[in-house]
């Protein structure tokens, strides 16, 4: 694949990243972006200055837009907070979305990033912290983290995040976000 800034994509190609951040989400996280309006105007908030980076993965033969990733700089750009990151269902498990986070790692540390950090919202029983009550003592149920069905903690694991924090029932009773943090460099 080949990593360039989104806004080097021709329109079409943005109209993609929409349809792929609502084909991503649409099974374990209905109501992040329900529909293509609410996803495109993620894509442009994207876009915008103020955001560290927006980058796209793109098929080397067929130009196609196979994922995204964007983030935004907080803390005075020490820490860039990944947000979104959604790779085509049809092209995911084939090494896209690490090839995104890399590319993230290599701008941050250029910028002197010192953390990467997300947030991952278990909104559909994904993990063992689903449905529980993690009070009075949410860090021994973030340390005892278990995967049901395919949460991304596992790939961000994978990619040397480390758990960082939960938020009990962010999303609702039951339904916590999940926060990962990584050096940079
Ligand atoms: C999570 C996501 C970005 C991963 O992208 P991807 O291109 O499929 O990931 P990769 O192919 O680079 O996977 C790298 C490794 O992580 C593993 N992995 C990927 N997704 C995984 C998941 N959901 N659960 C467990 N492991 C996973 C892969 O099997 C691979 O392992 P390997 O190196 O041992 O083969 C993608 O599945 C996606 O867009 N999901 C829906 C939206 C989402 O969850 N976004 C992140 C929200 S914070």
């Amino acid at each position: 694949v080949k990593i360039l800034h989104l806004r080097e994509a021709s329109a079409e190609l943005i109209g993609c990243a929409a349809e792929i951040l609502v084909k991503a989400f649409r099974e374990n996280w209905p109501d992040a972006w329900p529909d293509l309006a609410s996803a495109e105007r993620e894509v442009a908030d994207c876009l915008a200055p103020d955001r560290a980076a927006c980058r796209g993965a793109f098929d080397e033969s067929t130009g196609a837009l196979l994922g995204w990733i964007g983030a935004t700089p907080i803390y005075d750009g020490r820490v860039w907070e990944i947000h979104p990151l959604a790779v085509d269902p049809d092209f995911q498990r084939q090494g896209v979305g690490t090839a995104l986070v890399r590319d993230l790692e290599r701008l941050a540390a250029k910028a002197g990033v010192l953390t990467l950090w997300l947030g991952s919202d278990d909104e559909n029983a994904m993990t063992s912290l689903a449905g529980a009550d993690l009070y009075p003592d949410p860090l021994a149920h973030l340390a005892a983290l278990r995967d049901r069905k395919g949460h991304p903690f596992a790939f961000y694991r994978k990619l040397g995040f480390a758990l960082a924090g939960v938020l009990p029932d962010a999303n609702g009773l039951g339904k916590p976000d999940i926060f990962m943090a990584k050096r940079v460099g």
